[in-house]
C-alpha cells in the first residue's frame, strides 16, 4: 500500500467566525468534534506522526487532540503567521520525517479515509513533489484557486485576496489536503515569503515553488465537494452537521436498518446499530449507543450512550448510560438516568424516572415511580406509584427488593431497606425496615368511617346532595374492578 507517513492537522487559527468561546475545532457534529472528525479520518492511515498543529486556546485544544488518539503529538503555533508557517512549526517537532507528509485540517469534517487513500496513492504512483485535493464549486468566492497551464496541469495555487479577475472566475479551489514529498517540502517551507495581500507564509505557494524546481503537481479531483468544505461559522457547521447524519443515516439504512423518517432520525458517528432495528420518527441515538437485532425505537426518542438490547423496544423515552436487555421494554414517557440495567424481558413503563439501579429479568416497574439506587429481582412486580426515597438528605442509600415480589402501588421505600423474595407489600405501605422472605408488610393505618361526615362538615354541598341521593345498601362483595391479577394493586 502506501508508505510511511506524517500527518500533520492544522488546528491553530482562531475561528472568529463562529463568534464562540469555545475554539472552532471544539465544536461537535455527529456526536464528535470537528477535531475528531479529522483525527478519525486520518487514524486508519496508521501514520508513524499524527501531529496536531495548536495555537488559539492552545491548551485545550491541545489536551482534546491527545485524548483522541495515543499517535498524536502536539506543535504549537505561537503567532498565526499562516498555513505555510503552521506546516513549517509541525515538522520542526518530528525529528525524521516519513518520506511522504500529509496536510490536513482540523475543522474539514467530512473528509474520508479513502479520500486519503487515493490522494495519497496516486501522489506516491506519480513521484509527485507535492499533490493537492481540490474540488469544483458553484461560488469558489474566498477559496484558493487552481491555476491549471493548456495541458492540464497545475502550476500555481492563488489566493482570493491575491487573485486578478481571470483568477476568481476559475471554479476549481484548493481544498487545503495536501500529500508532499517531505524533502521537497522542507526545502520549499525554506523559500515561502510573506510577499502577498495578507502578509501570511502560503503553504499554498508550494505548489508555484513545485512548479519552478521542474517538479510533478498531483492533483485529485473530487466530485464529492462536501468532503472539502470546511467549518468557518455556524451556518456551516449545522448545514454539514446535517450532511454528515444524511450520509450516517443512508448508510445504516443500506446495512438493513428501518428508519422511518430520515429527516428526524439523527445518529452520531460512533453509534452502532445491528441489522433489522426499527428506528420510529423523531429518535436521536448518541454517543456510543448501540442497537441489537430487531429492537424498535421511538418515536420520539433520545439515548446516549444506551446499549438497546435485541429484540427491545424504547418509546417516547430520554435516556444515558443506560443498558436494556434483550426483548425488554421501556415507556412511553420513561426518563433513564446512568447506571439503570433492565435485565432481559423486563420493563420499565409509563412516567417512570430509573438511576442507578439494576431491575432483574422479567421485572416489571410499569408505572408512575422513581427507582433509584435500587436492586429489583428476577420476576418481580413494582406497584404503580412507587418511590425508593434513597436520599436522606445527606447521602443516598440502596433499596434491595429480592425476586418474584408483588409490591402495592403507592409505596415508599425508605432507604436503606431490603425485602426478602418473595414477599409482599400493601398499597401505601412505608416501608421503613427490613421485610422478611415471604412476608405481606403493611404500615397504612386501618381504615375507619366517621359517618355523615359531609353531612355535618359541609351541609348542602353538591357532595352532600350526592350523599342524601346515593343507594345506601353495601356495594356488591364480588364486585370486579378488572385489575388482571398479576399486577395487584393489593
Ligand atoms: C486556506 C488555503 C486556501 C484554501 C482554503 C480551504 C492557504 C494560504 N490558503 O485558506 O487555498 O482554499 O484554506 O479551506 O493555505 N491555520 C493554522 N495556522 C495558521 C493559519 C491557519 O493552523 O497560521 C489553520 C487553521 O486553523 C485552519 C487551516 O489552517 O484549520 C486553514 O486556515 P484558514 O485561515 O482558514 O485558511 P484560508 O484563508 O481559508
Ligand atoms: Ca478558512
Amino acid at each position: 500500500m502506501t508508505s510511511p507517513l506524517t500527518v500533520i492537522v492544522l488546528a491553530a487559527g482562531a475561528g472568529t467566525r463562529m463568534r464562540s468561546a469555545r475554539a472552532k475545532v471544539l465544536h461537535e457534529i455527529g456526536g464528535r468534534t470537528l477535531l475528531g472528525h479529522a483525527v478519525a479520518a486520518v487514524e486508519p492511515l496508521a501514520p508513524e506522526h499524527l501531529v496536531v498543529v495548536v495555537g488559539h486556546q492552545a491548551e485545550t485544544v491541545g489536551r482534546h487532540a491527545t485524548a483522541l488518539s495515543p499517535r498524536v503529538t502536539l506543535a504549537t503555533q505561537r503567532d498565526q503567521r499562516g498555513t505555510g508557517d503552521a506546516v513549517r512549526v509541525a515538522l520542526d517537532t518530528v525529528e525524521a520525517p516519513a518520506d511522504t507528509v500529509l496536510v490536513t485540517y482540523g475543522d474539514v469534517p467530512l473528509l474520508q479515509t479513502d479520500t486519503l487513500r487515493e490522494l495519497l496513492g496516486r501522489h506516491q504512483e506519480a513521484g509527485a513533489a507535492v499533490s493537492v485535493l481540490t474540488a469544483r464549486l458553484l461560488d469558489p468566492t474566498g477559496y484558493g484557486r487552481i491555476v491549471r497551464d493548456p495541458a492540464g496541469d497545475v502550476v500555481a495555487i492563488v489566493e482570493q485576496p491575491d487573485a486578478d479577475a481571470d483568477q476568481r472566475s476559475l471554479s476549481e479551489v484548493n481544498s487545503g489536503i495536501f500529500a508532499f514529498d517531505a524533502v521537497f517540502l522542507g526545502s520549499a517551507l525554506d523559500r515561502l515569503t510573506g510577499d502577498n495581500a495578507q502578509g501570511e507564509l502560503y503553504l499554498t505557494d508550494v505548489v508555484g515553488i513545485a512548479r519552478q524546481d521542474g517538479r510533478g503537481v498531483g492533483a485529485l479531483l473530487l466530485d464529492d465537494v462536501e468532503q472539502t468544505e470546511g467549518v468557518n461559522d455556524r451556518v456551516q457547521l449545522a448545514r454539514l452537521g446535517a450532511e454528515l447524519n444524511r450520509r450516517l443515516v443512508t448508510s445504516w439504512m443500506r446495512e438493513g436498518v428501518t428508519v422511518v423518517d430520515p429527516a428526524t432520525t439523527w445518529i452520531d458517528a460512533d453509534v452502532v446499530l445491528q441489522a433489522d432495528v426499527t428506528l420510529l420518527p423523531g429518535v436521536q441515538l448518541h454517543g456510543a449507543s448501540r442497537v441489537g437485532v430487531g429492537a424498535v425505537v421511538g418515536p420520539e426518542t433520545t439515548l446516549t450512550d444506551v446499549v438497546v438490547g435485541p429484540r427491545a423496544s424504547v418509546t417516547r423515552t430520554h435516556g444515558s448510560g443506560a443498558v436494556i436487555g434483550e426483548g425488554a421494554s421501556v415507556g412511553p414517557y420513561a426518563y433513564l438516568r446512568p447506571g439503570t440495567e433492565l435485565a432481559a424481558g423486563g420493563k420499565i413503563g409509563t412516567f417512570v424516572e430509573t438511576k442507578n439501579s439494576r431491575i432483574g429479568p422479567g421485572a416489571k416497574v410499569p408505572h408512575l415511580s422513581y427507582v433509584g439506587d435500587a436492586t429489583i429481582g428476577e420476576g418481580t412486580n413494582i406497584g404503580a406509584g412507587t418511590i425508593t426515597a434513597n436520599y436522606d438528605g445527606l447521602s443516598k442509600h440502596r433499596t434491595s427488593i429480592g425476586r418474584n415480589c408483588s409490591t402495592g402501588s403507592d409505596n415508599v421505600f425508605v432507604a436503606p431497606v431490603s425485602i426478602g423474595d418473595g414477599a409482599v407489600t400493601g398499597a401505601g405501605t412505608v416501608v421503613r425496615s427490613d421485610v422478611p422472605a415471604g412476608a405481606l408488610a403493611v404500615s397504612a393505618g386501618v381504615q375507619r368511617h366517621l359517618e355523615d361526615w359531609v353531612a355535618r362538615k359541609r351541609p348542602g354541598s353538591a357532595a352532600d346532595r350526592a350523599a342524601q341521593l346515593a343507594d345506601t345498601s353495601p356495594p356488591d362483595p364480588s364486585g370486579d374492578l378488572g385489575h388482571p391479577s398479576e399486577e395487584p394493586f393489593a
